[in-house]
């Protein structure tokens, strides 16, 4: 199959999925539930989703994780509503539509964010698996989310970074815990859904992590290379508030060389899977050389 057939399906799939679990916008509280759906369907990539789905394939797992491949959307979803706020990013468009603070006010965008990080939870703990598979995955997410080397914990470091002279180890790790653990997370997601053995859980636990930092590598390379149209979200906005960035510590041929090196590295490590690993490895690619 090619990757745009099985990306579009999977997105799908992702979509159908993500709808039947978030509460309709007209369920009270109705401004809070259509503050959650308008960030959630305003046209994401599903990237996380899809690689949980595609990690789990190729460990042979059973059918059935788009619900817990939700679950990390959910908590990306939030991370975003809450990364565009005036007190962090201020940000007024995301994925091509006004942020979810410009769309609903800054209250309820705190607040959707909140409700879509509970919910995810929500979700893991009624999961139709095993007891043991529902408590690994919640613990893999609250800590990938956290603030212990975590999304939380990159986002802090992010913006404590702000304004001032990067170092090589500070940029590395902040796109390690704000990005690349929720990345790696979605990966294992797929390895313990599908009960993968510890050989393949570790291949993927690695090829998680390089592809997780070669993509916010590339996001920080689109912010200056691409435009706000074609990104859905403001680009150039990362010079504007002095963000540590790759391009800003180590210039834009040396943040794509280091890209390429983490894709080669992820590449590497898939190399316990044979043909069921084809999909991650061509998202992997894709992660790299993306327009968006
Ligand atoms: C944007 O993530 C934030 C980062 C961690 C770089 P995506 O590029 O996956 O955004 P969506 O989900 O497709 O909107
Ligand atoms: C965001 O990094 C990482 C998150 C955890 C949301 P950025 O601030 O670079 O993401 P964008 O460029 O706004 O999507
Ligand atoms: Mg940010
Ligand atoms: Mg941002
Ligand atoms: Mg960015």
């Amino acid at each position: 199959m090619a990757l745009q057939d099985y990306l579009q399906i999977r997105r799908e799939a992702v979509n159908r999925e993500l709808d039947r679990l978030l509460p309709a916008g007209n369920v009270v509280p109705e401004a809070l539930h259509a503050a959650m759906r308008h960030s959630m369907f305003a046209g994401g990539k599903r990237i996380r989703p899809i690689l949980a789905i595609a990690a789990a394939e190729a460990c042979d797992g059973p059918p059935g994780i788009e619900a817990a491949a939700c679950a990390l959307e959910c908590v990306h979803t939030y991370s975003l509503i809450h990364d565009d706020l005036p007190a962090m990013d201020n940000d007024d468009f995301r994925r091509g539509q006004p942020t979810c603070h410009k769309a609903y006010g800054e209250a309820m965008a705190i607040l959707a964010g909140d409700g879509l990080l509970t919910i995810a939870f929500q979700i893991i703990a009624a999961l139709d698996s095993p007891a043991d598979t529902r408590v690994a995955l919640a613990a893999e997410l609250s800590v990938a989310a956290g603030t212990e080397g975590g999304m939380i914990a990159g986002q802090v470091a992010d913006l404590e970074s702000e304004g001032k002279p990067s170092s090589a180890a500070q940029v590395e790790f902040i796109h390690r815990a704000k990005t690349a653990a929720m990345i790696r997370a979605s990966v294992r997601f797929g390895g313990l859904f599908a009960g993968a053995d510890a050989v393949r859980y570790e291949a993927l636990s690695e090829f998680g992590g390089k592809i997780g930092l070669a993509f916010q590598i590339v996001d920080d390379i689109l912010d200056v290379v691409s435009t706000s149209e074609e990104l859905g979200k403001t680009a150039g906005k990362d010079q504007d508030q002095r963000k540590a960035t790759y391009p800003a510590v180590f210039g834009l041929a040396e943040s794509r060389r280091r890209a390429g090196h983490c894709l080669a590295q992820a590449l590497d490590a898939l190399s316990v899977f044979g043909d069921s690993a084809w999909a991650l490895r061509e998202i992997a690619g894709l992660i790299v050389s993306r327009s968006n």
